[in-house]
């Protein structure tokens, strides 16, 4: 047994996507993403839940002060995601597909960035209340 505590800040965002293959044909497009392939873009409410794991500091107790991940969360996701087209309005997808799997990976990658090393990292990101996908898998 170990001293570790995991610790969650849940968040929102809206945005717009589409899935496609540039290399396919319309056809092809359709059969793989359906609706999510519509050229003029659909929109998701996206829910995020961040979970930072770690021994609280002896002192403050904290593993990590929410209200700082928060701002983090809030400053480098959500100022870059929320209300956007995520494939026009952000840099994160023009090579690859904004599936739900994409974008938590993105955001696994930008928030590693602005985390104590130390902290273990893992990202829940709801496309809808039944979809939903983890990264990286512990
Ligand atoms: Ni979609």
């Amino acid at each position: 047994m170990n001293n570790k505590v995991a610790i969650y800040r849940k968040e929102h965002f809206n945005a717009a996507h589409r899935l496609f293959v540039h290399e396919w044909n319309d056809s092809k497009n359709n059969e793989v993403f359906g609706k999510c392939n519509n050229p003029n873009f659909h929109g998701h409410n996206y829910e995020l839940v961040v979970k930072v794991v770690g021994v609280p500091d002896p002192q403050t107790g904290y593993v990590m002060n929410l209200k700082n991940l928060s701002d983090i969360i809030r400053e480098f996701v959500l100022d870059q995601f929320d209300h956007k087209n995520l494939n026009l309005d952000t840099v994160y997808f023009k090579k690859i597909n904004p599936t739900t799997e994409n974008i938590a990976i993105t955001i696994y990658d930008i928030l590693r960035e602005k985390i104590d090393k130390q902290l273990e990292l893992q990202v829940r990101l709801y496309e809808t209340e039944r979809n939903f996908v983890e990264y990286p898998v512990q």
